[in-house]
């Protein structure tokens, strides 16, 4: 079966986890390549509810193998946390799940950075990060001052805490943050470290040997397209590369081990965070569309920002990450909504624009051009065949197809697993 890469399309929480969580069946191994725990993939299985943020969502699979890739910044304490959730749950982990030897380590004076480098910044300027310590853990990475997983193996990993710490307080103390106990965190550390040993591997070999194998891959994004460092609203953005290529960089295999892209968009658009929105809506749609579809974040329970669906934002991302198909999410979110609007081109400075501008401020002064749609005003969460849904509800899909020039093949009305299913037609 081919190797697949399942990624965001819009800003994040388009429903990943879910999509994931039906590829995963037909996949030997899913492997997570960026980001850390600022994701929050939420799986509904059998009436129970799993929020994940490191380990991927394969792993309420029985038998897949998941990985967290050398692109992941691992948070340590998270981590073990999360395994001891799934594993009191009746979900085995252990000899299940890979963690990347190159994975570097996210430890409480990224967060404490994080939140402090938010507070002292200008309001117009604040990221809105979900202080997780992820910006200043892939800046020690880049600075070449970070530590990897495999490192917390080797005997000395205390001397390089303490000097770490050291090192980070003085920052700390700069901007009047809290400072870090290097002996309670020692001592936190040499708990974890011993029962995340077995768990550390390379990870890259392990999936060179896969591919070799022909085992199915499937390649799990966290965040979106427009939070991805390089191609996303800048500096409103994440700090890793959540786009095609960061497979590459993030799991060690080639681009060729990549037979095909799925991108997941919501039938609307959300946000959360600062950063420009053109199509989000301000008045009581925009509350609808939260409310509805439970639109607050799984990580930080911040309320999303929410609106129109925009192709323009669809189109930019397709091309970026070379889509193949889209898995359209939440369509039922949309059930009462009538008229229902897609952005197909910004106007900005006088000029239509149908592609989307490097610059966030740019962006910002962008107003969306909106072709209008019927609204079906009939409930689809029952619905599991694309030729049962409304009249209303099948155009709307094809619109979103003929706008965006791909083909949904996937698609969801509901959170649970029966409530996602493929487009025969
Ligand atoms: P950071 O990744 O915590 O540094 O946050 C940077 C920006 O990305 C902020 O606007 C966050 O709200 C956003 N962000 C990070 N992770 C996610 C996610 O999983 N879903 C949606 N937004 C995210």
């Amino acid at each position: 079966m081919a190797n697949t890469l399942l990624l965001g399309a819009q800003w994040g929480d388009e429903g990943k986890g879910k999509v994931v969580d039906v590829f995963s069946a037909e996949a030997d191994i899913v492997v997570r390549y960026q980001g850390g725990t600022n994701a929050g993939h939420t799986i509904e299985v059998g009436g129970e509810r799993y929020v994940l943020h490191l380990i991927p969502s394969g792993i309420l699979h029985e038998g897949k193998t998941c990985v967290i890739g050398n692109g992941v910044v691992v948070e340590p304490f998270e981590l073990v946390k999360e395994i001891r959730d799934l594993e009191q749950r009746g979900v085995a982990v252990r000899g299940r799940l890979l963690v990347s030897d190159r994975a570097h380590v996210v430890l409480p004076y990224h967060k404490a950075l994080d939140a402090g480098l938010e507070h002292r910044a200008a309001a117009d300027r604040r990221i809105g990060t979900t202080q997780r310590g992820i910006g200043p853990a892939y800046a020690d990475k880049a600075a070449r001052t970070g530590w990897r997983m495999g490192e917390l193996l080797e005997d000395d990993w205390p001397e390089t805490l303490r000097r770490r710490v050291e090192e980070k307080n003085r920052a700390l103390r700069e901007l009047d943050a809290p400072l870090v106990d290097a002996a309670a965190l020692e001592t936190a550390m040499r708990e974890i470290v011993d029962f995340l040993r077995p768990y550390i591997t390379d990870t890259v070999a392990a999936l060179h040997e896969a591919v070799r194998c022909r085992r199915t891959i499937l390649f799990e994004g966290a965040q979106g397209t427009m939070l991805d460092i390089d191609y996303g609203t800048y500096p409103f953005v994440t700090s890793s590369n959540s786009t095609a290529g960061g497979v590459c960089t993030g799991a060690g295999v080639p681009p060729r081990a990549i037979d095909r892209v799925i991108g997941v968009i919501k039938a609307y658009t959300t946000r959360v965070g600062e950063g420009p929105f053109p199509t989000e809506l301000k008045d009581e749609v925009g509350e609808a569309l939260r409310a509805k579809g439970r639109e607050f974040g799984a990580t930080t329970g911040r309320p999303r920002r929410c609106g129109w669906f925009d192709a323009v934002v669809a189109r930019y991302s397709a091309a970026i990450n070379g889509i193949d198909a889209w898995a359209l999410t939440k369509l039922d979110v949309l059930d009462d909504i009538h008229p229902i609007r897609i952005c197909v081109a910004y106007e900005c400075d006088g000029r239509r624009m149908e592609t989307v501008p490097a610059c966030s401020r740019r962006l910002g002064r962008c107003k969306p051009v909106y072709v209008e749609f019927e609204g079906w005003r009939q409930p689809t969460v029952n619905v599991t065949r694309f030729q049962d849904l409304p009249a209303a509800a099948r155009s709307y899909v094809k619109a979103v197809e003929d706008l965006t020039g791909l083909p949904a093949e996937i698609l969801s009305v509901g959170p649970g697993r029966e409530n996602t299913f493929r487009l025969t037609s």
